[in-house]
Order: structure tokens, then C-alpha cells, then sequence
């Protein structure tokens, strides 16, 4: 398994921690930047590690920024992305099971790294249900985009 890694300068703090928890799990990862906490633009960052998961190249992502919110609409373009926003480990247990997200939004104005890494392992450890009406769900989403 290997995660694409994002952020902008808001989420550049929290993605070091998110690596190296990454990296003691085991888990491989890519990072596509930013490198530093220099002011930067998140459609960039997002659309990078969005293309790495449709591509293929990546089985999940993980993009941060301020408030997680514009890496996650700028992910959720690139088509057979479907980014979660999450603040709360239910969120990152339930899209999982039912939207099989492949890619995990959060916000490091929003909330601490305590939190966020516990999202991040409830995420990464979380199956699809594979249920058929949530397959059904997902497919009538890829339709639709
Ligand atoms: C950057 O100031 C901030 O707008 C960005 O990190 C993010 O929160 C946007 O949604």
C-alpha cells in the first residue's frame, strides 16, 4: 500500500507528523509537496496526489490544508476520486465502509495532530463493507462525475 501525501502551507506542519507516523507504521508514501510552510496555492498540492490515487500510482491519499476544505474540493474534481473531509474518527470509519473514500481530507486549524493521526490510522485500517447497496452508492456516484 502506498499514500500520496498533500498539502498547502496550512497543512504543511501536520503532513511532517502524518509522514512520520506513516513511516512507523510501516506504511509507504509519496509526498507531493508542498515542501515548505511558505504561503502556497492547495489546488495544486490536492490535484497532485488526487492524479497519483486515479492514476493508480497511489491506493489513498491523505491532503491537508487550513481547513481541509479547498484541498478536498480540488481533489474531488479529478474523476474516481472521492476525497472525505474528517474531523472525527466515525466520519473516517463510516466513509470508508459506505463511500470506500480513497482519499482523506483534514484541517490542521481545525484540529490537533493527537486527533488527526487516530483519524488517519481509523482510515487507512477501516475495510469497504463491499455491501451491495453501497456498491450500488459508489457506482451511481462515478455516473455521475
Ligand atoms: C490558506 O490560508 C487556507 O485558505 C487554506 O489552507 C485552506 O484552508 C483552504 O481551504
Amino acid at each position: 500500500m502506498k499514500i500520496a501525501v498533500a498539502s498547502d502551507h496550512g497543512g504543511y506542519h501536520l503532513k511532517q507528523e502524518v509522514m512520520a507516523h506513516l513511516k512507523e507504521r510501516g506504511i509507504a508514501y509519496e509526498d507531493y509537496g508542498c515542501y515548505s510552510d511558505e504561503a502556497c496555492d492547495y489546488p495544486e498540492f490536492a490535484h497532485k496526489a488526487a492524479h497519483a490515487v486515479a492514476d493508480g500510482v497511489c491506493e489513498y491519499g491523505i491532503i491537508i490544508c487550513g481547513t481541509g476544505i479547498g484541498v478536498s474540493i480540488a481533489a474531488n474534481k479529478v474523476p474516481g476520486v472521492r476525497a472525505a473531509l474528517c474531523h472525527d474518527c466515525f466520519s473516517a470509519a463510516a466513509t470508508k465502509e459506505h463511500n470506500n473514500a480513497n482519499m482523506l481530507a483534514m484541517g490542521a486549524r481545525v484540529i490537533g495532530p493527537g486527533l488527526a493521526l487516530k483519524i488517519v490510522d481509523t482510515f487507512l485500517d477501516t475495510p469497504f463493507s463491499n455491501e451491495e447497496r453501497h456498491v450500488r452508492r459508489v457506482k451511481q456516484i462515478e455516473e455521475i462525475g
